[in-house]
């Protein structure tokens, strides 16, 4: 009899220590444990939905069979702490710590500069060092594997890569040129190490000074666990939380006797499927069975007809069971094993991998599933156990469709399950296509499988499966019975589509969208599939007598059938080497390391929600509106405040001060004006209490109208935020009488998601004297913060001190959001007299605070037929969402910024933002110009398109040639822009590759390469004069070290290791004396946010007013003891009463527009720049893959050019992700869909380029700005657009090939959907087209 009265002990190992949780709560995610209990907060939460990999652990464990140790990394955010009997669990401060020993993998992640906001980094070092445990000497290929299912923000990847290549193998070069030759070697690079008489470096950090991986160094297995492997507790345990119970049986006896007791309770394996919907769909189970320890689940035996594989058996050991199959079997009997692995190396990352369990892939059925369709249609068979003994059922239509009659009963669990070989004339295939190509849920996939009658080409059986297209896998087994007996033939194929048309229909509504490119890849993919078996019978008729009669593949459509592979980045970064009289001590222009880099690769740095827990804290939850425009008849708060740990509710009426603007509220008080706007906030003793009793408020609304979602709708209700925003030259009636021709156009730019690592956090201490509070929060801003909070609170500015230590990333996204929460939060901690933290679950996150503007362009260009342009004019509408917020200023920096590189005679410029019942949206990387300057770019290509010159010469010949003004009248002189355009078109060797790609192209008709060449004139800067000021405040102490303070904020670009830069050439002396603690509002006050790219630079100039008030002090004493040491100097400095305290300031650049005029000097200074893009689209999926980009860019004066390249490939990678992945959907309710990283896809690390090269631009000098650098934060995110140009130039290529008209609608992100519904042909042309009247569509664009 199991006795279930009491919890067992749990017992697993952290870091070597043996952890016991005497009551453990199966609620308890290991992620929390590790952070909240043990306070090992190196481990991130970024989205707890195992999407992201910032929660990267490694997990050993010991097979009792094998006896081998397995280390696998797992993200901790879905890892019930109750799984973990038994394992080791290693975390970032388990590898290696500042404190002890550094890692190596910590190590070369921060010198190799793999690290910016340093968030990610933890989970990056998890995921490298448990695949070091595992091969120390991996392959690329193992390694980019390896960090598929990690995100980062902000590097782009490339430095976090080349990190980890110093450990990989010695491959024999980037064989880039498909020469075997490295980029870098001599001959190849097309530049040398001198340009003309500047020094060039290639070289960002020095592998020489790395230490070596020694692997017997690591951390033991503990050998309690050994011991514990090797005599197996054969007794249940269960552990009994406040509202779960865990059931982990130690035999498969006692694992059937509980499955009979309690039918209902589901098996927990990897709880990739189960965690998730716990978690977000509120499903709940009081009883969890977790046969983690049964053995006999993870049987794999080998038969002669086929394999078993145990149901218990993770993914990863899936794959690696299919692999050896293949390698030891003939080809003919493991085609659906190939077609299986295939799918399993795109499957979710590799941490998923690891967790998500065969059994639980399958029992789960997933829409989407990955490998139910293949298995289905390779016949396999599931082995379920029960008390009353075995059962066999097929995977097929029924059991895929829930069909009681074909599935497990309650007591039943699945055991294994047995896929069968396949044979000689069977041919087994996977399709899949998703947003991007690793870790993204297909859209649609399928399994399909033909069995040949032998020796001819007649269809004896075939079944074909899709996932995506509907609740479940759908079979299409009418079409398959009727296709059966027929020739594999292009007769074949035509009726083929038909019926499966006919079949697998999706109605227009239908979940998920996207219907019309689902309903083409049903027949994309069986072309595909097609022909992958006309070549396969190619080879065998090669083999077999001479009966064999098959169709032949034109050459021209054999490109339809590779599929895009994962290839390894490589690149070269170039910049200018300091002079070599410039002095050792000075760190100025060398690629110094980001002054964190090693806390962020230790977990030693603390972000703010790693603060630990103070006393009497209590956690903030906030209630949202779930509607888009509504009156609140009522809150009924009751339930909720009755709730155990609550302690209370605050409402707008709790504010003391000013509850926000009259426009934009911090609490909703009678209406509210989109889903997501906050209402109420709850303070309770835990974040799960808060959670709850947020559910537990009820909320009356009444609808109110009208209620405007899209800018379409906005324009029809004249609804605006504020006034349009114009600009104007030239005569532009008359210009366009005079031209030869005139295009008009329309572009649609999506928005854009910040996804920062680090969600909003902030926590807020009262103090009990004078009403003082102490704010710890993440926000580019503290002294908004600061500003907003005395509002609210009715307390003076200086009774309020902000705190920013370092901030996970904000990319705009942390300059006015956080003094909103920050501000709620106060208005608790006032109201509760605790501290309160609040901190964002990412779903939240999305949904509340907006983000890029979406923009819809229209254009009229009139144009001569040698491509010159004589008249533009461009009116603009972005979606501002519910409040004014910055759409003012994004509206009026969009329309100064929307002439680019171009010089247009006559010009008009509009812009205004609509008000809509979204999210109010805001500040982002850019500011308007990544949408903006898409519109014109767009314009110059139909120009080129309607010439039929090439889009580069249409740009050249526009271009900014000489020392001109610009449309608001600002001098400016763009030699460099034209330099940045020469070398571009240099380094990437555009001219042959245009023609390259042009063969390319002639050969190939469903595959087609693109490429563009982009110039890029970026003004920085606020726009303002007042914005354009900084302080600092520096410090020495009498032991000679210096204490740096300023008004920027650390966000990941690395500003106080510049700052510190700065300090050690003004002062002479070595960083290493040099330190810089945090940025608060009580050491530089009124600050500016940092933002617009010119942090550093105002920064900068403040400190070094400062370094040069305390130096000059100094004089004197140097002047009289020029031998002596710096510390002598501080000593007698000291000695004589000298300050060594000085504050610094920068007065700042002036900067002003009038609009009446249309005239200004608006920005301080241009970054100029160039890229060039190649891809190749799939025409028949719409997939592309990035063959190579070449990036050069001005940043005149590097103050440090590691973190430069760094801010350049990092918002490059984040502009590609605007223009190509990056898709917001909204119901037509208003309600944001994609909401965390499984819905919206940011690029992961196989989208870097497979060639990437950086080249900044030998310096020139500009005297403006501290030694006269450029600030690069925000530029390179427009250079992102030439990856999207070099997709348009390949649809378009397709386009004319099928005579099909070139101006097609641009639609910015270029999604392979995009890309696949503008490749139209007769795929496109078969598909059933709904009437947008008949139906309610899931999603609504807009843009
Ligand atoms: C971030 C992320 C990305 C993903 N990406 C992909 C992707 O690209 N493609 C794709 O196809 N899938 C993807 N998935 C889904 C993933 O494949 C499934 O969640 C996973 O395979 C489920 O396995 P599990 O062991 O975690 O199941 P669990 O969550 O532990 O269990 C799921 C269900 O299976 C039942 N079950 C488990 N084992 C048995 C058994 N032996 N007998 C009876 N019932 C059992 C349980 O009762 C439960 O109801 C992704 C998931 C995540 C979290
Ligand atoms: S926080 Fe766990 S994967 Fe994102
Ligand atoms: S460094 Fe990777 S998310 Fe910031």
């Amino acid at each position: 009899m199991l006795c279930l009265l009491r919890s067992d002990e749990l017992v697993f190992f952290v870091n070597g220590k043996k952890v016991i949780e005497k009551n453990a709560d199966p609620e308890v995610t290991l992620l929390t444990l590790l952070r909240k209990n043990l306070g090992l907060t190196g481990t991130k939460y970024a989205c707890g939905r195992g999407g992201c990999g910032a929660c990267t652990v490694m997990v050993s464990k010991c097979d009792p069979v094998s006896k081998k140790i397995r280390h696998f990394s797992i993200t901790s955010c879905l890892v019930p702490i109750c799984s973990l009997y038994g394992a080791a669990v290693t975390t970032v401060e388990g590898v290696g710590s500042i404190k002890t020993k550094l890692h190596p993998v910590q190590e070369r992640i921060a010198k190799s500069h793999g690290t910016q906001c340093g968030f990610c980094t933890p989970g990056m070092v998890m995921s490298m060092y448990t695949l070091l445990r595992n091969h120390p000497q991996p392959s690329e290929e193992q390694l980019m594997e390896a960090l598929g299912g990690n995100l980062c923000r902000c590097t782009g990847y490339r430095p976090i890569l080349e990190s980890g290549k110093t450990f990989c193998m010695e491959s024999n070069g980037c064989e880039q040129k498909g020469t075997g030759k490295c980029c870098c070697d001599p001959g190849e690079n097309a530049s040398p190490s001198h340009s003309g008489d500047v020094p060039i470096s290639t070289e960002l950090f020095t592998q020489d000074e790395f230490q070596p991986l020694d692997p017997t160094q690591e951390l033991i297995f503990p050998p309690e666990l050994l011991r514990m492997a090797e005599n197996p507790e054969k007794r249940t345990l269960a552990f009994h939380g406040e509202r779960v119970t865990w059931i982990s049986p130690g035999t498969l006896e006692d694992l059937l006797e509980l499955k009979a007791k309690h039918p209902e309770a589901p098996l927990v394996l990897g709880n990739t499927s189960l965690g998730p919907a716990m978690k977000s769909q509120g499903h709940f189970h009081p009883v969890l069975l977790s046969p983690a320890r049964i053995s006999e689940l993870s049987v794999v035996s080998k038969t002669s007809d086929g394999l078993t594989i145990g149901a218990g058996c993770s993914l990863a050991q899936v794959k690696d069971i299919l692999a050896e199959s293949i390698s030891e079997l003939p080809e003919e009997k493991t085609q659906t094993y190939r077609a299986l692995l295939k799918h399993l190396k795109s499957l979710a990352g590799q941490q998923i991998r690891n967790m998500a369990s065969l059994g639980g892939h399958i029992i789960s059925r997933p829409c989407y599933s990955d490998l139910n369709p293949i298995l289905a249609v390779g016949n396999a068979t599931l082995n379920l156990l029960s008390e009353a003994g075995t059962r066999q059922i097929p995977l097929d239509e029924h059991f895929l469709a829930g069909s009681a009659s074909a599935d497990l009963k309650p007591e039943e669990i699945l055991e294994s399950v047995y896929i069968p070989h396949s044979q000689k004339w069977e041919f087994v295939s996977a399709f899949r296509q998703a947003q991007c190509q690793q870790n993204a849920l297909a859209d649609v996939n399928a399994g399909m499988r033909v069995l040949l009658k032998g020796d001819t080409d007649t269809i004896e059986d075939l079944s074909i499966a899709y996932g995506g297209l509907g609740a479940a896998t759908v079979s299409a087994h009418k079409s398959c019975r009727q296709l059966q007996g027929r020739h594999w033939n292009q007769l074949m194929l035509d009726e083929a589509c038909r019926l499966l048309l006919e079949e697998v229909s999706l109605p227009g509504s239908a979940p998920g969208g996207r219907v019309e490119f689902k309903r083409t890849l049903v027949v994309s993919f069986f072309f595909k599939f097609y022909l992958e078996v006309l070549q396969k019978l190619k080879k065998l008729a090669k083999l077999s007598s001479d009966r064999l009669q098959y169709h032949e593949v034109s050459d021209l459509s054999l490109s339809a059938l590779e599929d895009f592979s994962v290839t390894v980045p490589q690149g070269v970064q170039r910049y200018q080497s300091v002079d070599s009289c410039q002095p050792l001590q000075d760190p100025v222009g060398r690629p110094i390391m980001h002054l964190s880099a090693l806390k962020h690769a230790t977990g030693e740095a603390i972000f703010c929600d790693d603060i630990p827990r103070v006393d009497k804290e209590l956690f903030m939850a906030l209630l949202i509106s779930t509607r888009a425009h509504a009156k609140i008849i009522s809150i009924d708060l009751s339930k909720a405040l009755e709730l155990p740990g609550v302690v209370d509710v605050i409402t707008a009426k709790d504010i003391p001060g000013t509850n926000g603007t009259e426009d934009d509220k911090l609490l909703a008080v009678d209406e509210v004006l989109c889903v997501g706007q906050v209402i109420c906030a709850v303070a309770a003793e835990t974040d799960v209490q808060a959670k709850r009793a947020i559910e537990n408020i009820k909320i009356t609304y009444e609808d109110l109208e009208p209620v405007i979602f899209t800018i379409e709708d906005a324009i029809k209700h004249n609804s605006f935020l504020c006034p349009e925003k114009k600009l104007e030259q030239g005569n532009i009636k008359e210009a366009f009488e005079k031209v030869d021709q005139i295009v008009e156009g329309e572009v649609h730019v999506g928005g854009q998601e910040h996804f920062y690592m680090e969600t909003q956090r902030v926590l807020v201490i009262p103090k009990t004297e004078d009403k003082e509070l102490d704010i710890y929060v993440s926000t580019q801003d503290p002294a908004h913060v600061q500003k907003t909070v005395s509002s609210t609170l009715n307390i003076p500015i200086n009774r309020i001190t902000c705190h920013v230590k370092r901030v996970g990333g904000g990319f705009g996204g942390k300059v006015g959001k956080p003094a909103v929460f920050g501000a709620i939060a106060a208005a608790g901690a006032i109201k509760t007299g605790h501290p309160i933290r609040l901190v964002l679950d990412r779903e939240d996150d999305m949904l509340i605070t907006g983000g890029r503007h979406p923009l819809f362009g229209k254009y009229k260009v009139g144009f001569m037929n040698n491509g010159r342009i004589k008249a533009l004019d461009i009116e603009c509408f972005i979606n501002g969402g519910c409040t004014l917020d910055d759409s003012e200023q994004v509206t009026e920096f969009l329309i100064l910024k929307l002439e680019n590189a171009y010089k247009i005679r006559n010009l008009r410029f509009r812009g205004r933002a609509c008000m809509t019942n979204l999210p109010s949206n805001t500040a982002f990387r850019g500011y308007g110009f990544p949408q903006g300057t898409l519109v014109t770019e767009s314009c110059i290509t139909a120009v080129a398109a309607k010439c039929g010159l090439l889009p580069e010469k249409v740009r050249e010949k526009n271009m900014y040639k000489t020392v001109d003004k610009t449309i608001y009248k600002q001098a400016f002189s763009p030699e460099t822009l034209r330099q940045c355009w020469n070398e571009c078109l240099d380094k990437s060797s555009f001219h042959s590759r245009r023609k390259q790609v042009e063969e390319f192209n002639k050969k190939n008709y469903w595959k087609k390469k693109g490429i563009a060449i982009i110039p890029m004139k970026f003004s920085v800067g606020f726009g303002a004069t007042s914005y354009h000021q900084a302080a600092a405040l520096v410090h020495i102490y009498t032991d000679g070290s210096v204490l740096v303070t300023h008004g920027g904020n650390e966000l990941g670009q690395g500003i106080h290791t510049k700052m510190l830069q700065v300090a050690s050439r003004e002062l002479k002396i070595p960083m290493s004396y040099i330190h810089t603690c945090e940025t608060s509002t009580a050491t530089v006050p009124n600050t500016i946010a940092t933002a617009a790219s010119i942090g550093s630079d105002v920064n900068g100039r403040a400190v070094q007013n400062a370094c040069q008030t305390l130096l000059k002090r100094l004089e004197p004493i140097i002047k009289k003891n020029p031998e002596g040491s710096w510390e002598d100097w501080i000593e007698a400095a000291f000695e004589q009463r000298i300050s060594l305290s000085a504050t610094g300031y920068f007065r700042g650049y002036k900067a002003f527009m009038d609009w009446e005029k249309g005239e200004g000097d608006p920005f301080p200074y241009y970054v100029y720049g160039a890229a060039c893009s190649e891809v190749e689209i799939d025409c028949l999926t719409g997939a592309h893959k990035k063959i190579r980009t070449d990036i050069v860019m001005d940043a005149c004066c590097s103050l440090n050019p590691a973190i430069d390249i760094g801010q350049i490939e990092g918002s490059f990678i984040q502009g590609m992700g605007l223009y190509t992945t990056e898709e917001l959907k909204y119901s037509p309710e208003g309600v944001l869909y994609s909401r965390g990283p499984d819905e919206y896809k940011v690029p992961t690390i196989v989208d870097v380029p497979e060639e990437f090269n950086v080249s900044l631009l030998p310096s020139s000098q500009t005297p403006l700005t501290i030694y006269s650098s450029k600030g690069l934060g925000e530029s390179g995110m427009f250079l992102g657009s030439s990856v999207f140009f070099a997709i348009t130039d390949a649809v378009a290529t397709a386009r004319r090939e099928r005579d099909i008209a070139e101006d097609f609608t641009v639609k910015s992100p270029a999604t392979p959907e995009w890309v696949r519904m503008a490749c139209a042909d007769r795929f496109t042309e078969m598909i059933p087209r709904d009437d947008p009247r008949t139906f309610k569509p899931w999603s609504i664009p807009v843009a």
